[in-house]
């Protein structure tokens, strides 16, 4: 039986994770490690962005590393200054935690943060702030090696005599570090040379802060990727500087965002020409005078401190498009005890963590059993090939989370005895996810008129959520 639990990570989803084991009992041990000094993970902005961007960015065994500044370590991420949530906030409540009535609809960066925080605080004393897990490997437990952020060890990145690592053994380790780290940015014809050319013109989203940043800009700008970051700065840039920008798209989006008719919409890149300063589509068409190249193209799955494990017959990791040996895109059936928390795009990580957590109580208290090994991998299999070695692998888009949550609510639901339960769907939040596109349109349209957020009552006042089931 498992006793002792090691979570990684205390963003919103490692905080979920957490809370789940504590509930379940059972367990003698469960300890959270956080790097940052506080929790709340990707929502935690600061202006300070990533300054080792590498061009292009493909490797997922490249390290994301802190900045020294005077206030100590920062971990430069993706949030920048006047992000709004895309998703409603009631679809990123936990179980018995409610945001502020007066909250709007689609709240600032600042209220998720402030949420996730009052969230965290009675889990305080689960977790080692400051801490990063700098090496995990199999021996016949898991062995933790952490290491303190500080000076000494350069930031977590370099062991120290003077503050020496910690290493520890755990039944089973919970991985919730996010999936929204290291950048990538695709290798594109002329991309190596344009930067050498051209220095300090390419970007990837995680560095944008503000369009303040790019209004000084002469030429064009251009934002290659079509999700939701690409969609969200081109809104940003045409907002605040009244100018053209150029976005790259190479599919249709999926994500609910915002639109301006001074967005102009280009195909998939061809090439680019460093000499001219100039972009060519696969269409044929080409943008001269570009004076800035905006990568709005996601993050590599990346998970550094499973090295060895890496460079083992079964690694997690390979070209960062997914994490190997998934059941469920959670459960690790080739490493037993390990599994990854919220990895997939396009759900509702918030719920998607909590119910995983409980699940993943349940299974190593021996609750929920699990199918064979070859029943999982044969799953894996078929997914594979109903998908291929993509980053859309792990993707579960509307409605495709709401029935891979169900799998797992039955199986909780199937075990007997005390512990958590996760939240049942009400008919109204299934109403806001379905109708999350519309209801973000009118949201941005009614603040570009009146300067006014709507909030959830507003929303129900105007009839534009379409309740039936
Ligand atoms: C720009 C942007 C906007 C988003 N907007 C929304 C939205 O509107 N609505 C929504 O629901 N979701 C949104 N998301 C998705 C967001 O990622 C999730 O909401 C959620 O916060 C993820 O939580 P997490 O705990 O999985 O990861 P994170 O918040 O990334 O937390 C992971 C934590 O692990 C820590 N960590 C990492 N490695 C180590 C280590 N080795 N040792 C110790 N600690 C470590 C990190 O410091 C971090 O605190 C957005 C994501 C991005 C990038
Ligand atoms: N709250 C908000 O408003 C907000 C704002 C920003 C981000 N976010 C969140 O942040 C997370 C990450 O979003 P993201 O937009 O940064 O990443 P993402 O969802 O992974 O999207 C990546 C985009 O880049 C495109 N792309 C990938 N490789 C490419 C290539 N080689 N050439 C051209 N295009 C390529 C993809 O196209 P394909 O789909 O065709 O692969 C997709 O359009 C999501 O959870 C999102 O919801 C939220």
């Amino acid at each position: 039986m498992c006793k002792s639990v090691c979570v990684i990570g205390g963003g919103a989803c490692g905080l979920a994770t957490v809370r789940a084991f504590l509930e379940e009992g059972g367990f003698e041990k469960v300890v959270g490690f956080e790097q940052r000094a506080s929790f709340g993970g990707i929502w935690n902005y600061n202006e300070l962005a990533d300054q080792h961007l590498s061009i292009p960015s493909v490797d997922p065994l490249a390290m994301v590393k802190p900045i020294k500044s005077e206030n100590g370590y920062v971990w430069p991420n993706a949030v920048y200054d006047a992000l709004e949530t895309n998703t409603p906030y009631p679809l990123m409540e936990f179980r018995d935690h409610s945001f502020p009535e007066s909250t709007p609809l689609f709240p600032h960066r600042s209220v998720v943060l402030a949420y996730v925080s009052r969230y965290g605080e009675d889990l305080r004393q689960h977790y080692r702030f400051g801490t990063r897990v700098v090496d995990v490997r199999r021996g016949q437990k898991w062995t933790v090696r952490s290491r303190a952020v500080c000076e000494a060890t350069a930031g977590g990145f370099q062991e120290s005599d003077t503050v020496p690592d910690t290493v520890e053994e755990y039944d089973a380790v919970m991985v919730a570090t996010g999936v929204y780290d290291l950048p990538f940015i695709p290798e594109l014809e002329g991309l190596r040379q344009w930067h050498e050319k051209l220095p300090g013109t390419i970007f990837h989203s995680k560095t944008f802060r503000s369009p303040r940043e790019l209004a000084h800009i002469e030429g064009n700008v251009l934002v290659i990727g079509n999700s939701a970051s690409g969609i969200d700065i081109c809104y940003q840039f045409a907002r605040y500087t009244g100018r053209h920008i150029y976005k790259s798209a190479r599919s249709a989006s999926r994500v609910p965002g915002g639109t301006s008719e001074l967005v102009i919409e280009m195909p998939d890149i061809s090439h680019l020409d460093p000499h001219t300063a100039s972009v060519f589509f696969v269409d044929g068409r080409r943008l001269d005078n570009v004076g800035c190249i905006i990568f709005a193209t996601g993050f590599l799955r990346s998970l550094p401190f499973f090295a060895e494990v890496n460079r083992s017959e079964k690694p997690l990791i390979t070209d960062g498009n997914r994490i190997h040996g998934l059941y469920r895109h959670c459960w690790s059936y080739e490493h037993p005890g390990l599994a990854f928390i919220a990895i997939s795009r396009y759900v509702l990580p918030f719920h998607v963590a909590e119910i995983q957590g409980i699940w993943l109580a349940k299974i190593l208290q021996e609750k929920i059993i699990l199918p064979s090994d070859a029943e999982m991998a044969s799953q894996e299999r078929q997914l594979l090939s109903a998908r291929g070695n993509l980053p859309s692998f792990h993707d579960l888009l509307y409605p495709d989370d709401i029935e891979y949550m169900d799998l797992l609510m039955a199986d909780i639901k199937s075990t007997s005895g005390k512990g958590p339960l996760p939240k049942e769907w009400s008919a109204l939040e299934i109403a806001l996810r379905r109708n999350t596109r519309l209801l973000k349109a009118v949201c941005l349209q009614h603040f570009e008129r009146t300067g006014q957020h709507l909030t959830l009552s507003d929303a129900l006042s105007l009839n534009i959520i379409d309740n039936r089931q």
